[in-house]
């Protein structure tokens, strides 16, 4: 294993990807991590991430990492941390800033072994290195900062001023590789059915011979995370599933079928359609709607909970990107997204989260191996407040039918032109507005929906999907004949910023 340590950079968790990648297990962990913990992990490397912190202002480092005789690679002001260990001197520029560099290296030492000898480098201008620390020695330099890499090839201590990880640094994946195999001689016998393994022991040896409650939403996480923990523990695992009538067409079904017929797990299925419906009513705010949501699906699993004796675990989909959007000790809060498996803090159960270091499509992969069927690892997003946020205005069964219906011939006609891969997430929406159409020779007056169709990596920008328009015609027409109460059909045909991607 190889053990990043957090220090800040929005791209620390692209370094242990990139090492998993590999076939290296790698794990981020807070810079407050002490060098006894470190080795009972059995780690073969460390890496100290960059950071936007000066080394003045840093976080610290336990002193004792620098002697536990495990290879270290300090990154940007993980390199200050380094210099400043070892007794070498910084310059005290603080510019936060990044520029593409040109750099010389010395093709003979370990990191560099055999690169080309000037390559182009993501350089971080912050804090360079002044004078070397004893036992140190420069392996590549560039115009604006003399020391651009050092290394102390004896105690297997390394360092670069600039990032690796980042796509302008050309042979900088080459680097990293180089360092986890041939510094630190990791073994590159890792995959995701030996994370599962991992995991399955970890879980077994926390849980024991208690309980586990998992609330299941039918999304990729939640799914993920009970066929995981039903691996390891079977029928101590109950899974919960609250039906809260916002679901799309099938998807509640889908969800008993897998979870309940297929994999026979412990299930119970709360019917909570009327509980949501009568909450919502006369409910036009959109963000009163989240609220009321959120809040009535914690009062719901808390009661349905408090049935259940015995449970002293409670298991969350939480993954690294819920992590990084509502902020960890280190990183920026990006954005907080409701989630409907955000549950009550004062809940008397500990907490078991085996993916928080997992990117979605690694996720995706693990589902995958665990058996999952296609429709719900491919899953796409899809918000916590449901179908709430796709009827604008006020909520009536009607109107949901009325998504469901068209959200479900949309997703038809895009899986048999055989778009369902290429675009990222799409759905209609009905924007609460009648317009006046003929049917049949008679006037009707009656709602439009809406299609919004985006393509995105992370949800956080968007840019909307270029549907060809035989296929939104197709759709248009079924819609329209299909779907009662709708007489236009409407294209979105704005991206992320300045619209959102879901209308509210
Ligand atoms: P927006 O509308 O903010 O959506 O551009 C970005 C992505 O997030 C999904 N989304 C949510 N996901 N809870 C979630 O788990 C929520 O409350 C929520 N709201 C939006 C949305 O579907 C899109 O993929």
């Amino acid at each position: 294993k190889v053990v990043v340590l957090d220090y800040g950079s929005p791209y620390n968790q692209h370094i242990t990807r990139k090492i998993r990648d590999f076939g290296v297990y790698s794990e981020l962990h807070a810079h407050t991590t002490s060098a006894e913990e470190i080795k009972k992990m059995n780690a073969v490397g460390i890496i100290l991430s960059g950071g936007p912190a000066s080394v003045e202002e840093a976080y610290g480092i336990d002193p004792e990492i620098f002697s536990a005789g495990i290879p270290i690679l300090g990154i940007s002001s993980g390199m200050q941390l380094v210099v400043k260990h070892f007794g070498g001197e910084l310059d005290n520029s603080s510019e936060a800033d990044y520029n593409a560099e040109t750099v010389t290296v010395n093709t003979s030492a370990g990191l560099f072994n055999g690169q080309a000898e000037k390559q182009t480098v993501w350089m971080s201008r912050g804090g360079r290195v002044k004078t070397l620390p004893e036992g140190f020695t420069k392996l590549a330099g560039g115009e604006s900062c003399e020391f651009a890499a050092i290394g102390d090839e004896t105690r297997k201590v390394y360092a670069v001023q600039f990032h690796p990880e980042h796509q302008e640094s050309e042979q900088g994946i080459d680097l990293l590789r180089r360092f986890i195999f041939e510094i630190c001689a990791a073994k590159g016998d890792w995959s995701m059915s030996n994370f599962i393994d991992i995991e399955v022991e970890k879980i077994r040896a926390t849980v024991g011979d208690k309980k586990v409650l998992c609330a299941l939403s039918g999304g990729v996480d939640s799914s993920v995370v009970a066929a995981l923990i039903h691996r390891a523990i079977g029928d101590q695992l109950t899974c919960m599933f609250v039906d809260h009538g916002l679901l799309r067409k099938g998807e509640a079904d889908s969800v008993v079928e897998t979870f309940s017929n297929q994999f026979h797990m412990n299930f119970i299925k709360i019917d909570a359609r009327e509980r949501f419906l009568n909450k919502l009513k006369g409910i036009t705010d959109p963000e009163q709607k989240r609220k009321t949501i959120g809040n009535e699906f914690i009062y719901v699993f808390d009661d349905e909970a408090a049935k259940l004796n015995g449970i002293e675990f409670l298991a969350q989909g939480t993954i690294y990107a819920d992590i990084i959007e509502s902020g960890t000790a280190t990183a920026k809060t990006i954005k907080s997204h409701h989630n409907v498996g955000g549950l009550p803090e004062d809940m008397d159960f500990k907490l078991i989260e085996p993916l928080t270091a997992l990117f979605k499509d690694e996720v995706r992969a693990v589902g995958a191996e665990l058996g999952l069927p296609e429709e719900i690892v491919r899953r796409q997003p899809f918000p916590g407040p449901g179908l709430g946020v796709r009827v604008l205005g006020e909520i009536t069964e009607e109107k949901l039918e009325i998504v469901r219906d068209s959200d479900w011939i949309l997703r038809d006609e895009i899986q048999k032109a055989g778009l369902d891969r290429s675009i990222w997430q799409y759905f209609t929406v009905l924007p609460n507005i009648r317009s006046v159409g003929v049917r049949s020779d008679e006037r009707t007056y009656d709602y439009a929906i809406g299609i919004r169709a985006v393509n995105s990596t992370d949800g956080m920008t968007a840019t909307w999907a270029k549907i060809p328009y035989d296929i939104l015609e197709k759709i248009s027409v079924r819609i329209t004949t299909e779907v009662p109460r709708i007489n236009r059909v409407l294209l979105d045909v704005t991206s992320k910023p300045p619209s959102t991607i879901e209308w509210e």
